[in-house]
């Protein structure tokens, strides 16, 4: 009989218990909703223009890396900066697409991502330290860069391997 009361207690506290968290929950969804009001932060590019933006961004790793990939690297630095230039060119051409023309905005996306994947490419042949891939993929990428140079720089700026 004890025994019997016992756990008939013991259940009506279970109840009462999954009962008022249901109750919480229904009477009050903000506290366990997950909070809406954290929206993702905008990613604003700095403020410059196209021109200063290759100049400062693009024309010096281009420069460094032509010369570093103009022949086989005889030791680790010598692929350690042919790593750094690839990357910076190949994450520098991925945020292009922050920066819209105002027309032809679909062949703009087409040519950073293409620029930004033989990047890519050069960077994980040139961590495997095969030149003959960095090097294929590296003039793959220029022909990208050369490419939106003719449509969005009047076929300016057409640079060589
Ligand atoms: C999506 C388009 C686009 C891609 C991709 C692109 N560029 Fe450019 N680039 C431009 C435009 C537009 C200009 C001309 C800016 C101006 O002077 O108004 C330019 C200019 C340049 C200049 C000249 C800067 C100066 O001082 O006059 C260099 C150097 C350059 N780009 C390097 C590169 C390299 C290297 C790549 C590839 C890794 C590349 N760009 C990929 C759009 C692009």
């Amino acid at each position: 009989m004890e025994f019997k009361v016992k756990s008939a207690f013991r259940f009506g506290v279970l109840v009462a218990l999954i009962g008022s968290i249901g109750l919480g929950a229904f009477f009050q969804p903000n506290a366990i909703a997950i909070p809406s009001s954290n929206p993702a932060p905008e990613i604003v590019p700095v403020d410059t223009n196209m021109h200063d933006f290759m100049e400062g961004m693009f024309q010096a790793p281009y420069r460094r890396l032509k010369e570093a990939i103009a022949a086989e690297p005889k030791d680790n630095s010598g692929w350690k900066a042919i790593r750094s230039d690839v990357l910076i060119l190949a994450e520098g051409s991925n945020i292009l697409v922050l920066r819209k023309p105002e027309k032809d905005q679909a062949k703009w996306d087409e040519f950073s991502l293409a620029s930004k994947q033989a990047g890519e490419m050069a960077f994980k042949a040139a961590k495997q330290k095969n030149f003959a891939e960095t090097r294929k993929a590296y003039e793959a990428m220029l022909v990208h860069c050369n490419d939106c140079h003719k449509t969005f720089a009047n076929g300016k700026h057409q640079l060589a391997p």
